[in-house]
């Protein structure tokens, strides 16, 4: 299923972190530019412990979670309750086409090297017009891009080095092609220098 899957014991350690100040961030930025409502479809991908769940559970008419990680899906089942979460790779699912009105992917997509697979996914599943919120983040240096590259050629064969996949700026809004941005939001990083953390928003054309 690839090497960016948070499993186990590192699940929960994820879920009990507690929310940092730029949870917050995410949640207003989704929640400011989101249509809330009982037709509204929403899917969180790399959706992790559920915490975009819980922000929209009840405010939407179906709310679905996929991630990739048993523990993380076992997590959400325990504590939420009325929604569907799916245990697939966000690569390839079985879930409807042109059915979502949203789709979010937050702090999903730099752990997953295959990302043009999960673009053409989300692409599949977004009804027309239908929006994409993904926020993650990218490198501004681009030395660490090419030495993620090296790494990732030299590390092939062990399935547990290297479970982040982080790519440039250019590269990413490459990525977007069949998407027209309706918001792009840039936060610096405090803490890692030479990355960037964005949010947009998107919406299939
Ligand atoms: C950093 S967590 C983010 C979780 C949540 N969206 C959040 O913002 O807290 C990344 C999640 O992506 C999942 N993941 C990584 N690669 C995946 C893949 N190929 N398919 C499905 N899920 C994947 C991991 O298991 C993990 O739960």
């Amino acid at each position: 299923m690839g090497r960016g899957l948070i499993e186990g014991k590192k699940a929960r350690a994820y879920a009990n972190k507690g929310k940092s100040k730029r949870t917050k961030i995410f949640n207003d930025f989704i929640v400011q530019n989101i249509t809330l409502g009982t037709k509204i479809k929403v899917c969180d991908l790399c959706c992790g412990h559920g915490n975009t769940i819980e922000l929209l559970k009840g405010k939407v008419g179906e709310m679905t979670g996929v991630d990739g990680s048993s523990e993380m899906i076992t997590i959400c089942k325990e504590k939420l309750q009325g929604v569907k979460l799916v245990l697939s790779s966000v690569t390839s699912t079985k879930l409807k086409s042109s059915y979502f009105d949203y789709v979010i992917i937050r702090n999903g997509l730099h752990h997953i090297k295959e990302k043009e697979d999960v673009v053409n996914e989300i692409y599949r599943i977004l009804k027309p017009k239908g929006k994409l919120f993904v926020i993650d983040k990218f490198y501004t240096n681009l030395i660490m891009c090419h030495l993620t590259e090296i790494f990732d050629l030299l590390f092939k064969f062990n399935p547990h080095y290297l479970n982040h996949y982080m790519i440039s700026k250019e590269a990413t809004l490459s990525l977007f092609k069949k998407f027209r941005i309706l918001k792009e939001v840039y936060l610096k990083d405090q803490k890692q220098k030479g990355i960037q953390q964005y949010m947009y928003v998107l919406e299939k054309v």
